[in-house]
Parts: C-alpha cells; sequence; structure tokens
C-alpha cells in the first residue's frame, strides 16, 4: 500500500493505492501541511458492518460495477451483454511531472485498460482528471458511459448551486440541499446548452466550497450521492447516446477535462481558483491577452436590414465615441435577408455588398477600428445553395423528418468534407479580408446527431475546425455565441476569447446573468453589451448611466444603432467608454469577489485585497430609510484602507471596520452602480 499525495497552495489530494484496485479516495480539499497522512489503511479504520459483504468496497477514483461497489459506477459497458462487471485487477501509479499524477488500471477480466490523469496546478489550485478507456479484450466494447471525474465530497457537504436558463435567460441559479436522495443535472442539448451549464459548487457547514465543471461544449451530466461513509461522489463526464461509443479491439476514448477545485474561502476561493485555471487554457494572439477592446455589434441595431451607406455612418458614429471593434453581425451574406435562408452560403451577399466587404471593412479599419464578423459554420438552412448541393451534409437519420429550429439544420462535422468546405469558406474571408475577429455562433439545439449517434464527433469536428482556423490566422480572434450563452464552457474557451453572455441585453436581467457567469468565467471574458432602451428582449427602459454600468466590469460593448440615440445619451456613452478604457485593466486582471449588502444591492470587487476596485449595483428602489452598509471580508483587519468614491473625497478607514461593519454607501437612484477604488494605506 502506497499513498498518492499532490498538494497545491490552496489544496490538497490523497489517495490510497493497492496494487490490486483503483485508488482509494483518502482526501480533498484545502491543504494539508505535508506530511499529514491517514494514521492508517482505510479498511483498518472500519470494521465490517452487519449484513454487508465480506470485502469492503470504498469510493475510489473509478468505482466499478458488480463487485462490491454499490454506489454509482464510473464505467457502464459490456460486450455483447458479457463483461458488464467491472472492478480494477491491476493499479500503478506514473509520476508525470511534480503536479501531475498517471494512474494506470487494468481490468483483466472485462479487457480494460484505464488511465486516469491527476494534475493539482500550483499556479491555479485546480485539480485537471481525464480519463481514457482502452478496449483491451478481442471484441466490441458497447460504453454507454464514462466518467471523467470521481471526486469526493465531505459529510457536512450541506448545498450545491448549478445553473439553468433557457434563450435570452441565461444563469438562473438553483440551490438544492443535499440530502441522501441523489442529486442530477444532464445535458442532452448536444452543445453546452442554456438550461444546464456544465458546472456546480458544492457548500460545506464549515465554509468550505467544492467547485468543478466540465471541459466540454456537447451533452454532460453530473450527479452527487450519498454513499455509505457519509461521503458523497461527484461524478462528472460526457454522456453518450445508445450506440454512440463502440470501442474496437486497442480503440480508446478519452474524456473531456474536468477542471474542480477547493476552497476554504468559501464559493469566492472557487470562482478565483476557476478564473485562474479559464486564464491559462486560452491561447491569445501574441500569446498575452491585450486589453479588451470596445465592441460595436451591429446585431440588435441593424438586424438583417444591411445598408453599405447606413453602416458606414454607424461606424463613424462608433469610431467617434471610441469603438475600437466593429463587428458585423448576421445579415451580410449571400440572400440573408431574414433567418430563413442562407446559412451555408458564406460569401458577401451582392446586391447589399456589390464590392463585397472589403469597402466596409476598410472604412472601419481607416477610422482605427478592427474589423469583425458573425458567421455560424455549423449551420445550414433549407434554403441555401449549400443545401440543395450538398442535402447529406446535415444531420439526418433516414425516415425520419428532418426537425429544423429557427428554419436551420445543423451539419456533420464529423466529416472531413463538411469541415474542408467551412475552413475554404472562411479562409476566402479572412485570407481576403483584414478580418481580426469572429463571431462564431450556434443558434439552435441538436436533435438526433446523425443515423449513428455522433454528437461526441460533432463537438469534435468544431474543435477541430476551430484549431484550424486558429493554426492558419493565429491573429483572428474568436467569440464563442450560441444563440446568446448557450456555449459557455472550459472546453470551447481552449480555441476562443470571448462569450455572448446572453442575447438579453436589458440592464437588470443581465444583473444576475453576469453574476452567475462569474462564478465560472473570469470577467474579462464576459461579452457585456449597452443596448438600446427599452430593451429589445425584455422591454423594459433604463437609463444609458445604468445600462453602461452594468456592462462595465465584462468585455464591454454596444449594441444599438448609434445614430438614433439622443446628444445627452450618445454624450454619457463617451464618458462610460473613457470610463471603461480607464477602469478595464483593473477589472480583468486579479481575483473577483462577489457579495449582496441588503436592500436590492449587490457588489462585486477586481483587483487584490490590499488594492480593489469595488462595483456596487442598486437593482431596485431602496426599502429602507437609511442605505445598508456593504461588508468587504476580503480586507486586512490590521491594515486601513483609503476609500475613494468614483466622483468625489476619498477617505481614510480601518480594515477592520469595513470588514465587521462596512461601508456606508449613499442614496442611490433605484437603477444605478456606484464605483470606488479602496487602497490599503
Ligand atoms: C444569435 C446571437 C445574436 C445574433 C443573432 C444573429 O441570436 O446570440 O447575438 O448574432 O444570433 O442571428
Amino acid at each position: 500500500m502506497n499513498w498518492a499525495i499532490l498538494h497545491s497552495p490552496a489544496c490538497t489530494a490523497i489517495w490510497e493505492v493497492h496494487e490490486d484496485e483503483a485508488p482509494l479516495w483518502r482526501y480533498w480539499g484545502p491543504r494539508l501541511p505535508d506530511g499529514a497522512l491517514p494514521p492508517c489503511p482505510l479498511r483498518a479504520e472500519r470494521p465490517e458492518p452487519s449484513f454487508s459483504l465480506h470485502h469492503d468496497v470504498p469510493l475510489s477514483l473509478f468505482p466499478g460495477i458488480g463487485m462490491g461497489w454499490f454506489g454509482v459506477p464510473a464505467l457502464a459497458a459490456h460486450r455483447a451483454g458479457a463483461d458488464w462487471t467491472h472492478a480494477a485487477t491491476a493499479c500503478r501509479v506514473e509520476t508525470v511531472s511534480a503536479d501531475t499524477l498517471r494512474f494506470h488500471l487494468r481490468d483483466d477480466v472485462a479487457g480494460l485498460a484505464i488511465a486516469i490523469t491527476a494534475r493539482l496546478d500550483p499556479a491555479t489550485d485546480t485539480l485537471t482528471l481525464a480519463t481514457t478507456l482502452t478496449n483491451a479484450g478481442v471484441t466490441v466494447l458497447d460504453v454507454a458511459t464514462l466518467a471523467a471525474a470521481c471526486l469526493p465530497l465531505p459529510p457536512d457537504a450541506e448545498e450545491v448551486l448549478s445553473y439553468t436558463g433557457r434563450h435570452n435567460s441565461e444563469f438562473i441559479a438553483i440551490t438544492d440541499t443535499l440530502t441522501r436522495s441523489g442529486w442530477r443535472r444532464e445535458n442532452r442539448r448536444g452543445l453546452t446548452s442554456h438550461d444546464c451549464f456544465p458546472g456546480a459548487i458544492v457548500t460545506c457547514a464549515d465554509g468550505t466550497a467544492y467547485g468543478a465543471q466540465i471541459a466540454w461544449s456537447g451533452n454532460h451530466a453530473q450527479s452527487i450521492d450519498w454513499i455509505d461513509d457519509g461521503r458523497r461522489q461527484w461524478l462528472l463526464g460526457e454522456t453518450y447516446a445508445p450506440g454512440e461509443i463502440r470501442l474496437a479491439p486497442g480503440e480508446s476514448i478519452t474524456t473531456p477535462e474536468v477542471l474542480a477545485t477547493v476552497s476554504a474561502q468559501g464559493m469566492d476561493g472557487v470562482n478565483q481558483a476557476f478564473h485562474r485555471a479559464i486564464r491559462a487554457r486560452i491561447v491569445w494572439p501574441g500569446g498575452a491577452m491585450a486589453p479588451r477592446k470596445v465592441h460595436l455589434n451591429t446585431w440588435e441595431g441593424f438586424y438583417f436590414d444591411h445598408d453599405l451607406a447606413s453602416l458606414k455612418d454607424l461606424a463613424n458614429a462608433a469610431a467617434q465615441v471610441g469603438i475600437e471593434r466593429f463587428v458585423l453581425d448576421d445579415g451580410w451574406f449571400a440572400g440573408r435577408d431574414d433567418d430563413t435562408s442562407s446559412l451555408g452560403d458564406w460569401w458577401p451577399d451582392p446586391a447589399k455588398y456589390p464590392e463585397g466587404l472589403a469597402p466596409l471593412a476598410r472604412h472601419v479599419i481607416g477610422l482605427g477600428m478592427d474589423f469583425g464578423l458573425w458567421v455560424e459554420p455549423e449551420m445550414v438552412n433549407p434554403d441555401s445553395d449549400l443545401y440543395r448541393a450538398h442535402p447529406d451534409w446535415a444531420l439526418h437519420v433516414d425516415g425520419r423528418p428532418l426537425l429544423a429550429a429557427r428554419n436551420q439544420l445543423v451539419l456533420d462535422m464529423s466529416l472531413p468534407q463538411v469541415r474542408d468546405y467551412l475552413f475554404e469558406a472562411i479562409t476566402a474571408l479572412l485570407g481576403t479580408l483584414p478580418i481580426a475577429y469572429l463571431k462564431w455562433d450556434h443558434n439552435r439545439d441538436l436533435t438526433h446527431a446523425g443515423n449513428r449517434a455522433s454528437f461526441r464527433a460533432q463537438v469534435l469536428g468544431t474543435y477541430t475546425l476551430m484549431a484550424r482556423l486558429r493554426a492558419a490566422f493565429p491573429a483572428v480572434e474568436i467569440e464563442s455565441c450560441a444563440g446568446g450563452g448557450g456555449r459557455i464552457d472550459a472546453g470551447v474557451i481552449a480555441h476562443t476569447h470571448r462569450f455572448w453572455t446572453s442575447d438579453c441585453i436589458d440592464a437588470i436581467s443581465r444583473v444576475n446573468i453576469q453574476r452567475g457567469f462569474l462564478r465560472f468565467m473570469p470577467p474579462e471574458l464576459m461579452g457585456s453589451h449597452v443596448g438600446a432602451c427599452p430593451a429589445h428582449s425584455t422591454g423594459r427602459m433604463q437609463s444609458m448611466a445604468f445600462r453602461s454600468g452594468v456592462a462595465l466590469p465584462g468585455h464591454f460593448g454596444v449594441e444599438l444603432d448609434l445614430r438614433q440615440l439622443s446628444k445627452a445619451d450618445r454624450a454619457e456613452l463617451g464618458q462610460a467608454i473613457t470610463r471603461y478604457k480607464t477602469w478595464r485593466d483593473r477589472f480583468h486582471h486579479g481575483l473577483v469577489w462577489q457579495g449582496e449588502a441588503d436592500d436590492h444591492v449587490v457588489w462585486q470587487a477586481h483587483g487584490q485585497p490590499h488594492d480593489l476596485l469595488l462595483h456596487a449595483t442598486r437593482f431596485a428602489p431602496t426599502s429602507w430609510r437609511h442605505a445598508p452598509h456593504l461588508r468587504l471580508p476580503m480586507l486586512d483587519p490590521t491594515r486601513r484602507y483609503r476609500v475613494t468614491p468614483e466622483h468625489g473625497e476619498g477617505q481614510e478607514i480601518a480594515g477592520s471596520w469595513l470588514m465587521r461593519v462596512g461601508l456606508a454607501l449613499p442614496p442611490m437612484p433605484g437603477e444605478a452602480v456606484l464605483i470606488y477604488t479602496i487602497t490599503a494605506i
């Protein structure tokens, strides 16, 4: 018996390793001191309970089935009904590097080889797990489920926070109490989805929080189940449709990665580790993130109604208020006058753009802005030249009707000829026009994914195409969009640089959408725009000050017809853009904390505990006679701080006072944002 141990500054993982079974989970939690190990093997401290197997099977990294584990198995697979019981018969631990272990398991009875890679990254405090299953037998192995990760949760785990939603209403928080019944969230929509974000955060009675998210843009599931020793097992991974994964002898499948972290600082600590881990996954043009440019997106201002002269006017107005990137949204390509046609025909509409996109792109660039373009590569309208030429390229099941959504079908991204067509079509644009940015959309769920289910191949095909385009055009940034926030995940971000958070730009709705987003993703990736008044998605009206204040901490943009703005609103928007440019470096680096100050006030702080930018939002009128205090738990009680409102005089306040009593907020209108700098003296 041996211990396998990984430490990072804030986390520790310990497994008990025997050479004839999967590694037993002994600890995953806040950092233990070096040498703090279990006093004895697990079985030595738990006598056999009454009426129980003589063979105790505790929670392992890869729980089996049919051999004494009565919890949820990590794998469900068989060979024409046989070889369905699974239990590792051999285990070897490979030290890949100081922070990475690989557990090599074999099940010589079922004919399986399993490799689980566990990396506890000291820079991010994130444990990254992924599993490779190889069919070591001589017949086909049918795989129904394969967990990417099986994590332990301590007995005092109380609640789990996860997110649901829909188009125009992303990141609706759900808090479930953990009981001895099981908890499960599953997404079957074929892409990441609006209604089941692929991650969750578990909070414990002692304030510790555990977080995990699946780096995958397809079907996925996670479950938390109570086990016999009072702990819980948290399984996360991709899900497969029937018959989707059939491994030939010698063939392997590798799951997506799961990013997992734990923090004694609670939910904020989990979010901060996730932010570091996500930042580490992004491949920026030039190797490092440049300041996030202010966008103008044409969608809500123009929809499909493109007209070169008006768009040039819009670009002029955009440059005047300080916009830095002009993104031409849907409506630019051949015959695309509404959402009934043309997806797949990725060349400029000859009526709207008789000389192609170059005149507009050159105009935009001449004004000092980047030019960006919207595409939706995985989609095809039946009414398109592409579909007429290649109806077989759309996902279909023989004998079944084609099920359209927004009048569109989905291309089979597993087909190399489809990917080649798209690569060439997009290359024809990127290679001939000065395009610095692509907004990559995906505006429908998948239903059936082919005669043989190929949900997984669909995601991998898209990743492959994105990677190929990135390799060919490394300077081009990509935004991940799917009817707003339907493809926000740690998988696609390895190929992209921004998420479109929601098609709902109503600033009140955005408050909670953005707060949910920030639980998993850093603010610089959060596309946050100032929309029109009234908001197109809800019809509600908000002031320019409030709309721009809510958008400020994210990757700021404007999505309205600037030409229609009143003089006063245009001036205010210009000031907001200047304000964003002043603050963006501080919003977009460092840590994020979120809290609530009661009486309809929520806040977030960005930076470091000794140097913070505080962003406080009142989202409804006060019901109190006196404004609430805003308590800042991350400060140092032994230090004093200079607290300076954006417009006004600073004052010096003791850290302990700000932590325990809080900052007195001034009266605020019913919808308002305030910003303070808080700096240790
Ligand atoms: C989706 C996106 C929008 C816009 C439209 C264009 O809904 O989320 O931002 O690009 O598609 O059709």
